[in-house]
């Protein structure tokens, strides 16, 4: 009865059937920052979303011009509203451009190890995702060559993400001008994920903290973020795509007929954005300061264990644990459950190379010491 767009085995995988059947545990892999103990403006967010114009419905496709604005302020680099579509988050951002670039068949090149929702996203729109590996010397690299030679008669745009979750990796300039200049040269969009761009942490000098620093580019590029991690509230529902450049300005009317197909954008998301982007820098720092820390309790706990080390962390909420591939990443963290009643991932979630678990930086400093303290000793010790 369902499409084939749909995954065949919906059933949940071994490790998230041994978390649902695990008591209690240390969640070292929680992304969602209202459940770590963040120092919210609870008073000020409650009023925005109460705001007296949520009362009325005022149709926009691309969005309320009034949030809009607020978004092209938060943004800045001369960035204006006419260029922003409002969306209800991110992952609807790219179900968007999907439908807007690509026809049912056709490809989009996605960045591997990354975020493992592009798969689906782009399946969902009747696209296929084609991942192309980045590689680690020192640092995380596109693999510019693999990448141009990854494109095909039906590739319709290269996703990046800036900075890349878990990896962290931000483009570096120079990969900025290679890649854009590739797109352009072989008629292709792309599409920069920047969700993670207001948290950079150990970031090298050439990165680019934000594409919409760089100059109008030579092929049409979308950029997106959102409420989700720019202020912390995944809840509130309100992300945004930026056309950037003439030649993703050209593709704005289409894109307009398309979110006035959905208008799915809620009244209060967009009286509240204002207000809620105010304290957004507020957030960002308490954030900081807990990956911070987190960092460096990791740091400190490592000394201790010589086997195993972590990745630099240019930038976003997740740290990467190397440790010696003797078991899979995926046994390894189910035993880490079962022995030490610790929730990490295991790099192939991600599309990481064997030998790396996923851990997040966002939990309470305490919690992420205590689930330290607890999991280290296992992580190198495959039998029990
Ligand atoms: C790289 C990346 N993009 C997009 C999203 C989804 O963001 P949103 O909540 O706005 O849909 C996530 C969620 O973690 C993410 O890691």
């Amino acid at each position: 009865m369902t499409s084939s767009r749909l995954p065949a085995d919906l059933r949940a995988n071994t490790l998230e059937e041994a978390r649902r059947s695990v008591g209690e545990y240390i969640d070292l892999t929680v992304s969602n920052p209202t459940r770590c103990g963040l120092p919210y403006a609870q008073d000020t967010i409650r009023q925005a979303l109460s705001e007296p114009s949520v009362l009325t419905y005022e149709a926009d496709a691309a969005g309320a011009w009034s949030a809009r604005s607020a978004v092209a302020r938060w943004l800045g680099h001369g960035v204006t509203a006419e260029t922003i579509v409002l969306t209800a988050s991110t992952s609807e951002a790219y179900g968007w451009l999907f439908k807007l670039l690509g026809d049912p068949g056709d490809d989009v090149l996605t960045p591997a190890p990354s975020y493992p929702l592009f798969e689906w996203l782009a399946r969902l729109e009747g696209l296929r995702a084609r991942p192309v590996p980045s590689y680690f010397v020192h640092r995380w690299h596109l693999d510019l060559e693999a990448l141009a030679s990854a494109i095909q008669e039906r590739t319709r745009a290269v996703l990046v993400v800036n900075p890349n979750n878990p990896t962290g990796h931000f483009l570096s300039r120079a990969e900025w001008d290679a890649l854009t200049t590739l797109c352009a040269q072989r008629g292709l969009a792309l599409i920069v994920d920047e969700v993670f761009a207001d948290y950079p942490l150990e970031a090298p000098p050439d990165h680019l903290p934000t594409v919409l620093a760089s100059p109008a580019p030579p092929c049409p590029v979308f950029v997106l973020s959102g409420l989700s991690k720019v202020a912390a509230l995944p809840q509130v529902k309100l992300g945004w795509i930026v056309a950037h450049g003439s030649s993703a300005e050209a593709l704005l009317e289409p894109l307009h007929f398309l979110a006035d197909q959905y208008l799915s954008v809620s009244a209060s998301a967009q009286a509240a954005a204002s207000a809620l982007l105010e304290e957004a820098p507020a957030m960002q720092r308490a954030i900081g300061d807990r990956v911070k820390a987190n960092l460096q309790a990791l740091d400190e706990a490592l000394v201790s264990h010589p086997q195993l080390s972590r990745l630099p962390v240019e930038g976003g909420w997740s740290v990467l644990l190397r440790r010696p591939a003797l078991e899979s990443d995926e046994l390894c963290a189910l035993r880490l459950l079962q022995q030490a009643g610790v929730l990490v991932q295991p790099g192939q979630a991600f599309d990481l190379p064997p030998g790396h678990l996923v851990l997040s930086l966002l939990p309470p400093e305490w919690l992420f010491r205590l689930g330290l303290e607890r999991m280290l000793h296992w992580v190198s010790v495959p039998q029990a």
